[in-house]
């Protein structure tokens, strides 16, 4: 099974965000739970944070979808590792709303090159988002 992680900046503006938001949140409870994959979302003040587990093929369709779509730019992954240990039992818009620690940190990781940060980023946000979901 694959963990990853990416980061990215919405790409729609501030008003459409209900509808946007709740749009992409009913295609993926569907397709997620169809795909066996689980993680969870963070939509912050204009930026997204996924972690995504699942098989290899199901992620693999998954972000190829997921990269082609115009509602985000500047998709960045984090990390992605292969691990036995599943961290989130099913797949959830983790959290909505502004927060200025989460704001920070996903900003900062957004088309970051850094390998060493983009690997710290990786673990502190798989960290984060399960938490959030359980
Ligand atoms: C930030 C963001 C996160 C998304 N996460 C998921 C997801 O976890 N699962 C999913 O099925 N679609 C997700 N989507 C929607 C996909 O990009 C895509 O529109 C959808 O899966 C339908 O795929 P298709 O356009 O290839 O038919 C997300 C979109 C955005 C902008």
């Amino acid at each position: 099974m694959i963990q990853l992680v990416y980061v990215s900046r919405a790409a729609f503006p501030k008003d459409e965000e209900d509808l946007v938001l709740n749009a992409i949140v009913d295609t993926s409870r569907v397709r997620n739970a169809n795909g066996k994959v689980t993680g969870g979302l963070v939509y912050c003040d204009g930026f997204f944070a996924e972690l995504l587990e699942g098989e290899t093929g199901a992620l693999e369709e998954l972000m190829s979808s997921i990269s082609k779509d115009s509602r985000h730019c500047d998709l960045t992954v984090l990390g992605s590792v292969e691990s036995q240990d599943r961290k989130t039992q099913d797949w959830r818009l983790a959290y909505w709303g502004n927060a200025t620690f989460i704001n920070k940190k996903i900003k900062t990781l957004v088309g970051c090159t850094d390998k060493e940060s983009r690997t710290s980023g990786f673990h502190v946000l798989k960290h984060l988002i399960s938490d959030l979901v359980a």
